[in-house]
């Protein structure tokens, strides 16, 4: 049975891969629906060979349409999520707006894919990027031993602030290289050649939200209020792919080798971890364009009796945002 899709930011880093993901596996797409604000409304997208044209989403009638995949934003996602919800379509959305919700689901596909059919309102919430890899990578070793603390630092690549945050990469890189003034737009200070410990506002308790996504989002998935997470997120001059340096204590001790043997057998896990140049995976290397989470330098933690420290890799466009998207779309049309 064809499904008909609407791609809610389909001119968006995320949207775009949507659409090369949804092709890529086959997805059975009847109708498709392009839709970005009146900016890019009457321009022209590819889908497996044939053109669409963007539509203007305040224009836009979502009779008929059975699943639609936003990625414009949570203000875009408050305002329309509801509207495409109220027209009978199944809303996956990437963004924060809804996550912490009781009657919105919040799912990695990998790891609590049966949360998907509990949606109330019609709404299902993808993940947040870091979130996302670090509990495709996590669940497998929770579900040996709980885990009861994670330390996490994160290396988020710029993709994940949208295009804009690209080109503002790509411009300071060459004004520097020349010699010219960087001039920051988008970040609050120079991104190029340099680390930005602050992704996403303030909170009154001093960590940024993008550091509480990983609190609140952690604690949501796995089912367990209990999980202390110590989260900083660092922006860096990475295109594609998110790092994620993490310490988890288990209950009981999970050995390296356990660990190892456990993500191996993970679905969506690669494990790369070989203890010489080049045998841990890097955002360059393994993560960029590719589906799987990249595990490596496992090691135990000197510090702590029941700690073992990981290096998780991911492409966060493809397994942090639109594959997940897919998948979860996938699981509501496997339900017939
Ligand atoms: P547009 O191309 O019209 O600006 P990114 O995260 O890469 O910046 O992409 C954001 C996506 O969200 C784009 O597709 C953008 O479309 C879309 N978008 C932003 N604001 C709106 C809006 N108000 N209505 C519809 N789409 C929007």
């Amino acid at each position: 049975k064809k499904v008909n899709v609407a791609v809610v930011g389909a001119t968006g880093a995320v949207g775009e891969t949507m659409l090369a993901i949804l092709a890529e596996r086959r997805f059975p797409v009847g109708e498709l629906f392009v839709l970005a604000s009146e900016r890019s409304a009457g321009g022209s997208i590819e889908y497996r060979g044939e053109e669409y044209i963007v539509q203007d989403l305040a224009a836009f009638d979502p009779t008929g349409v059975d699943i639609a995949l936003f990625s414009a934003g949570g203000d875009v996602s408050r305002e329309y999520a509801p509207k495409f919800a109220a027209a009978g379509a199944v809303v996956i959305d990437n963004s924060s707006a809804f996550r912490y919700d009781d009657d919105v689901p919040l799912v990695v596909s990998e790891v609590n894919p049966d949360q998907v059919a509990n949606r109330p309102r019609g709404i299902i919430a993808n993940p947040n990027c870091s979130t996302m890899q670090m509990l495709v990578a996590l669940a497998p070793l929770h579900r040996e031993s709980r885990i009861e603390r994670i330390n996490v630092a994160t290396y988020q690549s710029v993709s994940g602030g949208g295009r804009s945050a690209m080109e503002e990469l790509g411009r300071q890189t060459g004004a520097l290289l020349n010699f010219q003034d960087p001039s920051p737009e988008r970040f609050p200070v120079q991104i190029a050649f340099n680390l930005i410990p602050h992704i996403d506002d303030f909170q009154d308790n001093g960590f940024t939200k993008e550091e509480m996504k990983l609190v609140w989002e952690t604690r949501k998935i796995l089912g367990d209020d209990g999980i202390m997470v110590n989260p900083t997120a660092v922006r860096v001059p990475v295109f594609y792919g998110h790092s994620e340096a993490v310490a988890i204590e288990t209950e009981a001790r999970i050995s390296p080798e356990r660990a190892r043997e456990l993500l191996r057998a993970a679905p969506g896990v690669e494990v790369v971890d070989e203890r010489k140049p080049g045998g841990y995976p890097t955002p360059v290397t393994h993560a960029s364009g590719n589906d799987a989470v990249y595990v490596g330098r496992i090691r135990e933690d000197l510090s702590h009796p029941r700690g073992l420290n990981l290096w998780i890799v991911s492409d966060n466009i493809r397994k942090g945002a639109a594959l997940n998207a897919v998948q979860l779309a996938e699981l509501v049309v496997a339900e017939g």
